[in-house]
């Protein structure tokens, strides 16, 4: 048994770039006067944050967060911590979380939660990958970029075990 590799291509490059294209249209029209907070959660939001701010011809605010992750294994232990916090202050600002990933949704719920405590106008998230089937937090998702089934994938800032956040696409992951 060898480490876990990437397998099949379930998003390709091209559907990537489209699907964010179409995405930076629509935030760009809800936000167009809102000079909003963009939030990208580290590490894995990194590709498709770079991708999709560049798609946002508005006025934006950029800051960022880590939240504690799943470290070497697949399944999320259901405690999530703020590691790193913004450096912004979002107060009367409107936020908009950018993650890689929405699985059981309790780091998008933790997060909401948190900024909604220091007085915001809105908090809205963005995911470009849902896997709606693993769902344990009740987490409103306003942009969703591609459903996909529930198998583990990696690449375009998706990791196993700190790895593959450098493909170009988004793979399954083969020998989990
Ligand atoms: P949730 O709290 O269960 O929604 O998990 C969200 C986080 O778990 C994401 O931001 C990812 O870091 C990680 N995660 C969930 N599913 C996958 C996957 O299939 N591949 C890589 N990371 C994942
Ligand atoms: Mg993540």
């Amino acid at each position: 048994m060898g480490l876990p590799q990437p397998g099949r291509v379930l998003v390709a490059e091209g559907e990537l770039a489209a699907r964010v294209a179409e995405l930076g249209r629509a935030i760009a029209r809800d936000y167009a006067r809102a000079n909003p907070v963009l939030v990208g959660v580290l590490h894995g939001a990194i590709p498709f944050f770079a991708d999709l701010m560049r798609r946002l011809p508005i006025d934006l605010t950029v800051d960022f967060v880590r939240a504690s992750s799943y470290g070497a294994g697949t399944t999320t232990s259901g405690a999530v911590r703020l590691v790193v916090d913004l450096t912004v202050d979002i107060a009367d600002r409107d936020v908009l979380i950018v993650d890689d990933i929405v699985d059981t949704g309790l780091t998008l719920a933790a997060l909401k939660r948190a900024f909604e405590a220091r007085g915001p106008r809105s908090v809205r998230t963005c995911v470009l990958l849902d896997k709606g089937s693993r769902r344990l937090a009740d987490v409103a998702i306003d942009y969703v970029g591609f459903s996909i089934p529930n198998v583990f994938v990696v690449g375009y800032g998706l990791d196993y075990d700190g790895l593959y956040r450098n493909l170009p696409h988004v793979a399954a992951l083969d020998g989990v």
